[in-house]
């Protein structure tokens, strides 16, 4: 058979003919590394920026009628009270990241930055980023736990250090995840509902949840270093009135059986190992009433790892910094669903890159149909 004319249609040297990834006769180019070693620079050039207050300044100035949003790096440099050159250096690489706009000499907000990278900003991560990779620490150790299996200074042994920055990161990105995840799971429909928000954080879920349905409760449990954030937060969206307060170890607090109509385990799995994680479906199983509902938020790694490459880094991130992160499959999640007794398996993303199951706890076989 004759040979395809384009190389990555050869049938000669796929992988299923020689057993080895596809390479090619030409040298393949350095970028994917370069890729990568500049990866650690622009972290740290974002992490810079939102420390000087960058962003902010732009925002302000973007806010105020009587001046220019955009504005000259000694201008910039004057109005924050640094180096001009420096930062010059400094906002040229922002815009070749795609973190600013740079034109005709001017530097201000681009969309982007806009929404993600101000304070104000409407889906702000400006205070998760700093804190996103964990430790930075250990992944300067990253070969060393690997050989070990297991990081040298796991977040497990301070964890509301660890997590206390971290929930407050993510609260605005979960909190529009679990609103967001309202048009297709449609908890807004149900009426009293009784929820469990367990490692709740700042407890975007149960918050979500609690808006939507002005007659339901929840019960919120997150570590007692960490609780009071969940405390504040549900205080300044007007449901802390209807929410209890259990604080301690999500393994072990006492946990009504069949007494909810939802409970939520919204990023907690992906650092508790296989193990905990079907330790928690089962108490989630418990603590539900029949036609209950289980929400299950996680990164979960899709059937070929490279279709999945967030979760797949987000795993790594954990395996970095924790004694039992591990990479969580959608189909081993499934599975343990199932095998727990939950039915009407979904799998949803309400937002970009935030991923939902939700399953049923079936009707007890010998109940009765109301209508
Ligand atoms: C990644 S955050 C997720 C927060 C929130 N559920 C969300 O979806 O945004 C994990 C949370 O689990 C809490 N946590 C970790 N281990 C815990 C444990 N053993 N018992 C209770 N909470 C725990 C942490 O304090 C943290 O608030």
């Amino acid at each position: 058979m004759a040979d395809s004319p384009y190389p990555e249609l050869k049938n000669s040297h796929v992988p299923e003919r020689v057993g080895r990834p596809w390479t090619d006769y030409k040298p393949p180019p350095s970028a994917p590394v370069w890729a990568v070693i500049s990866g650690f620079g622009s972290f740290h050039v974002l992490v810079a920026a939102l420390e000087l207050g960058v962003f902010d300044t732009l925002a302000d100035r973007g806010a105020n009628p009587g001046i220019p949003p955009a504005v000259t790096a000694p201008d910039l440099a004057n109005e924050l009270g640094v180096s001009a050159p420096h930062l010059e250096a400094l906002l040229d690489s922002l815009a070749v990241l795609g973190l600013l706009e740079r034109v005709g000499g001017r530097y201000g907000l681009n969309d982007t930055a806009a929404r993600y990278l101000s304070s104000d900003g409407a889906a702000s991560m400006a205070s998760l980023v700093p804190v996103a990779p964990g430790p930075l620490d250990n992944w300067s150790r990253l070969a060393d736990t690997i050989r070990a299996g297991r990081p040298a200074q796991p977040i497990d042994d301070n964890p509301a250090e660890f997590y206390r920055p971290l929930v407050e990161g993510t609260f605005a990105t979960m909190l529009r995840a679990a609103t967001r995840a309202d048009l297709q799971v449609r908890y807004s429909a149900m009426a009293g509902s009784r929820v469990l928000d367990l490692g709740a954080g700042g407890s975007p879920w149960a918050i979500a949840i609690l808006k939507a349905c002005p007659d339901a409760t929840a019960v919120v449990n997150d570590l007692p270093g960490v609780i009071d954030i969940a405390r504040r937060t549900t205080a300044e969206h007007e449901v802390a009135d209807r929410c209890e307060f259990r604080p301690g170890n999500f393994h072990t607090i006492d946990i009504e059986p069949e007494s909810y109509d939802i409970v939520v385990l919204g990023h907690i799995c992906r650092t508790e190992g296989p193990g905990g994680t079907r330790r928690l479906i089962e108490r989630a199983w418990k603590a539900l009433r029949p036609e209950g509902r289980l929400l299950l938020a996680d990164y979960f790694i899709a059937p070929e790892p490279q279709w999945s490459p967030h979760s797949v880094l987000m795993a790594m991130t954990m395996m970095a910094s924790t004694t039992n992160g591990f990479p969580i499959t959608a189909a081993q999640t499934a599975q343990w669903l199932q095998e727990a007794g939950f039915e009407s398996l979904r799998l949803i993303e309400p937002i970009g890159h935030q991923y939902l199951y939700t399953a049923t706890k079936p009707r007890r076989p010998d109940a009765q149909d109301p209508n």
